[in-house]
């Protein structure tokens, strides 16, 4: 019998129990993408709170490309030395943390008109209504190399590993996409074609890290677009060649799904008519029977009964929360003192704030209407 507390590898990884923090965007960086103290306090509460690896917020490789205001930068040589002392105080807490690298495309609102937003090809996305530039192979290159520089900044300021954001209607995503990626090069085409671009961001961080850093990604189990999106069948495709490369561990997620939310509560991190709770669990456990290396699931794990049952029916290595522990940082630590410990998280969704995203219930009283 598994126990979700007890110590597990994520390749030659020690992690103290089978916990990770998901990647939050938490707005809380300066403009620039530089971090400051209320970052720190923020991963070291999350550090101390009982989970054994934190993904950091995604952050932008390209200076010019930001889709989120507050998040993380990982453009320059600058930020070595800045993410020093996150990577310090979460590792002083016995905890690890990987860094979370995306670049964000045409899901995005932010500083839409000053800036280019590429995507693999020149196709409406009707969630933002932008329509990117098609990228030319030379800039594809261009962002091939920023993954990988992202990665050795990474390495070089204490990062246990690197995670690639590839699903959530990010770049990645839709050049995963057979509606968002129409291209007939080298980029384009079949499943394995459509995912070359993540194949080669994989060989280039290999060149620029060292042979053993941890690489991870985060997938869509399925784009929920029926045969229009990146389906299951892809994905798992997919997953079976990353676990050939060497990936590290593979999170699975899912959707968004191809709309706004139709109510303000709708969680856009569920399945229509799926489990109510550790949602994409039908799918994940299908992949970590495929492959070798650990399988993360992510989205709506709210209960120990519910995880502990799937750790030991499946092959399923990881749990990862991400609203939960906006709510409450050392829930982890709840439940390790109390299995029964129902989180206050309703799986609102409304986290997503002006100021800094948070939850709801944490809010002063006069925010919070
Ligand atoms: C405020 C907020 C910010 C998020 N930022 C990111 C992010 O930077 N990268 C990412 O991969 N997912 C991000 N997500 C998605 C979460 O990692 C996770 O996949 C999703 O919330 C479902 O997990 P949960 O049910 O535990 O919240 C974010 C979610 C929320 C609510």
């Amino acid at each position: 019998m598994k126990a979700l507390f007890e110590p597990a590898h994520m390749g030659q990884v020690d992690l103290k129990n089978r916990f990770f923090r998901s990647a939050t965007w938490e707005a809380m960086a300066q403009e620039n993408g530089h971090i400051n103290q209320a970052v720190l306090d923020h991963y070291e509460a999350l550090a101390k709170g009982g989970a054994a690896a934190l993904i950091t917020g995604y952050a932008h490789v390209l200076k010019e490309e930001q889709p989120n205001p507050r998040m993380f930068g990982a453009y320059d040589d600058s930020f070595i030395s800045d993410y020093r002392p996150l990577t310090q105080r979460v590792h002083e807490n016995d905890c690890r943390i990987f860094f979370q690298l995306v670049y964000g495309g045409s899901f995005t609102w932010y500083n839409t008109k000053s800036r280019e937003i590429w995507g693999p090809s020149a196709v409406t996305n009707k969630i933002s209504d932008i329509t990117p530039k098609e990228m030319t192979p030379e800039d594809i290159q261009t962002l091939i190399k920023a993954f990988g520089q992202a990665a050795r900044r990474a390495m070089e300021a204490g990062f246990d590993g690197v995670q690639l954001h590839a699903g959530h209607g990010y770049l990645l995503n839709h050049f995963l996409s057979p509606f968002f990626n129409r291209r007939e090069d080298v980029f384009g085409g079949s499943s394995e074609k459509r995912a070359r671009v993540i194949f080669d961001i994989f060989e280039e961080i290999r060149k620029t890290t060292t042979s053993d850093f941890p690489i991870l990604i985060k997938l869509n189990c399925s784009d929920f677009m029926g045969d229009k999106g990146f389906t299951f069948a892809d994905c798992l495709a997919l997953c079976k060649k990353l676990d050939a490369m060497g990936i590290a561990a593979v999170e699975i997620s899912g959707g968004p799904v191809f709309r706004p939310p139709k109510t303000e509560k709708e969680s856009t991190f569920a399945v229509e008519n799926g489990p109510k709770e550790s949602y994409f669990s039908p799918y994940a456990r299908k992949i970590a029977k495929a492959i070798k290396a650990p399988v993360i699931l992510v989205g709506g794990n709210r209960k120990m009964e519910t995880m502990e049952n799937l750790l030991n029916e499946t092959e399923i290595s990881f749990f990862s929360l991400s609203r939960p522990l906006l709510c409450e940082p050392d829930l982890i630590n709840r439940w390790r003192d109390d299995k029964s410990y129902r989180p206050k998280c309703t799986s609102c969704s409304q986290c997503f704030a002006p100021d800094k995203n948070s939850c709801i219930q944490n809010r002063p009283k006069a925010e919070a209407v």
